[in-house]
């Protein structure tokens, strides 16, 4: 079975189900300052699980790519990639558990096929303090599933010391079956939904003796061990309470949040214990066994380059293909991460030409059945080209420098520094670099030194991750707003040329880019700038319309990113300057705003201008 055929299928099944069919939304989240990426398909979707009407209805579902940055250093095992399709089925206080759990059972067994006797499935454990009790509900109707195929699922506890004492259901505590963006820990902002979850594992069997070979086999094994014998291929989130000051609520509604790895569901389909081996990395491989000469072995000890290479590429190319390029800041960071890490595993394959363009090729063709990424084909290689050679031309030396400084086996934070200013090795690659020959780096003195250089870019990105997650504060939704009444006044103002291209927004500020050739001058940043201030005064109100797609192009609204949008789109109107499709939410009267500036102007990259503006 091929990933394509997969998702098809899932998609296939939850229309049949009276779902509505979505698009992938973009890898960079728009409108949402609170994290770089999309690394969950629930997070397009916060404002509808917390009660938001989806003009689309109650029941949605969607195949949505993700990046997950906290997973760049697990590459190089058998299941973990950084950018994935995250299969995503929800119900928006519309069905619940039963349907859920037998629906899910279903798929796997009848449409995939799936041996029920290699599936295990886990459930939460309850946690008494904060009065959330173990959900003996789902473990009832798993075991109701299993019994019609005459499986007998056990269900039982305590799993780490005692290991899988004959089960099929196994209960966790928080720490594996709680699902948010931000765990069930205190630290979780308020405002964030959550709730117990149902995971699905894969086995791919004993015989294998997948844990016994691993580093893990002098511990019991069991469905969350990482030996890689079990794989998480779902998880089913009863996403029913809210955070509060104080602790949970129970949301007005009871949703359900599935969301399964395509690929990893694949390798489940084809009972691969190595997800490289899936048709959609299959091709890469081959590639990169012809550029290098050597052949791809699970075993062997370069499987590791070959890996990384293979992911990180595949994650480059949909990060550009999205809009991040490679670069020193925020997502770009990342890009450049990404190709320069799989710049020196091509190094230590032994390859010494470049190489990135033909792996990259692998995806664009892989992709192109399922968006429109074609039409960025050149700019995709050519944006991996001049990274791959930039830092080409530096790595050999950052490698001898890197031997020469490590010979006292010590790293400091000025050297590695050095080795980022100079060779343009990112701080990660030299801590990986070090960590093989046990060295550690002081980060600490590395930062000082980076700010002391004034190149806040790294830094501004690690400040963003920690920074609370989620929940649309008063400030960021007034700045949504702005950020409305700042495209109308800037095509009011510089022509209808003017087109979004990306939007930011923190709570202190917003960024917006739009296409425009040349430099604002002084006078129109200020007339941009009493524009959107007039249409403040005049506190206009906010109306919230939802209008099927065509009615709303031929009204003019402005349309963004289009791809993005279903058939019937959510369209907010400012009096009538502005009318915008958007998802919002949006103050309902303009005179909250404030007094709008503009604070800096300047180039995003060719033929794309960057304004910054704050709200006093
Ligand atoms: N939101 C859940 C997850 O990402 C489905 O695992």
């Amino acid at each position: 079975m091929t990933t394509h055929e997969l998702r098809q299928k899932y998609l296939d099944f939850f229309k049949n189900k009276g779902h509505a069919i979505i698009p992938s939304a973009s890898l960079l989240p728009e409108n949402d300052p609170t994290t770089l990426f999309t690394s969950a398909g629930m997070q397009p979707m916060i404002p509808y699980l917390l009660g938001e009407k989806h003009p689309l209805g109650v029941r949605i579902a969607d195949s949505q790519r993700c990046f997950r940055t906290q997973d760049i250093n697990e590459i190089g095992d058998n299941r973990h990639t950084t950018c994935f399709e995250m299969l995503g089925n929800w119900s928006l206080g519309d069905y619940f558990k039963k349907e859920q759990i037998s629906w899910m059972f279903e798929f796997l067994t009848k449409e995939l096929k799936l041996d029920p006797n290699r599936i295990f499935i886990t459930v939460f454990g309850g946690k008494l303090d904060i009065n959330i009790p173990k959900d003996d509900d789902a473990v009832q109707l798993w075991q109701e599933e299993f019994k019609k195929l005459g499986i007998e699922a056990k269900a039982v506890e305590n799993v780490t010391e005692n290991g899988m004492q004959d089960g099929k259901i196994f209960y966790y505590d928080e720490t594996k079956n709680w699902w948010s963006r931000a765990g069930i820990s205190s630290s979780m902002p308020v405002g964030e939904p959550g709730g117990p979850d149902s995971e699905i594992f894969w086995d791919f069997g004993v015989d294998k003796q997948i844990h016994e070979n691993s580093q893990f086999s002098k511990q019991k094994c069991h469905v969350n061990c990482d030996c890689g014998r079990f794989i998480e291929i779902g998880n089913n989130v009863f996403m029913q309470y809210i955070k509060t000051k104080t602790g949970f609520e129970q949301l007005p509604q009871q949703n359900v949040d599935f969301g399964g790895g395509l690929e990893r569901m694949t390798m489940a389909a084809i009972d691969s214990p190595d997800i490289f081996n899936i048709d959609l990395f299959q091709t890469a491989i081959r590639k990169l066994e012809d550029i290098s000469g050597k052949k791809y072995d699970a075993n062997a000890d370069d499987n590791k380059a070959f890996r990384i290479i293979c992911d990180h590429l595949k994650a480059a190319t949909l990060l550009i293909f999205d809009g991040a390029n490679p670069s020193n800041v925020d997502q770009g960071y990342f890009t450049r991460r990404l190709i320069r890490r799989s710049v020196r595993y091509a190094h230590q394959l032994g390859i010494e030409k470049s190489f990135a363009n033909q792996i990259v090729e692998e995806y664009i063709n892989y992709y192109s059945e399922i968006y429109k990424i074609d039409s960025k084909k050149d700019q995709i290689l050519a944006e991996i080209t001049s990274e791959e050679e930039k830092f080409a031309k530096t790595l050999e030396k950052g490698l001898k420098e890197f031997e020469k400084m490590s010979r006292g086996n010590k790293i400091s934070g000025h050297e590695a520094f050095i080795l980022f200013s100079t060779y343009g090795f990112p701080l990660e690659m030299t801590e990986e670099l070090a960590l093989e020959k046990g060295i550690n780096i002081d980060e600490a003195e590395f930062n000082s030194e980076f700010v002391k250089h004034q190149n806040l870019s790294r830094h501004g990105s690690e400040k963003k991750f920690k920074g609370g997650l989620a929940e649309h504060s008063d400030a960021t939704m007034k700045l949504h707003t702005a950020t409305h009444l700042l495209h109308s006044a800037l095509r009011q103002v510089l022509g209808k040329h003017v087109n979004q291209k990306g939007s930011n927004i923190t709570e202190e500020r917003l960024r917006f880019d739009f296409t425009h050739p040349d430099k604002m001058t002084p006078e129109q940043i200020k007339k941009v700038e009493d524009l959107v201030n007039k249409w403040i005064e005049a506190d206009y109100q906010v109306i919230c319309q939802e209008l099927p797609y065509d009615e709303a192009r031929e009204k003019k609204v402005t349309g963004l990113f289009e791809d993005k949008y279903g058939d019937i789109v959510k369209v907010y109107t400012v009096g009538d300057v502005s009318a915008e499709m958007c998802g919002g939410p949006h103050v309902e009267h303009t005179g909250e705003l404030g007094h709008f500036q503009i604070k800096k102007e300047e180039s995003s990259s060719a033929g794309i201008r960057r304004i910054k503006a704050v709200l006093n």
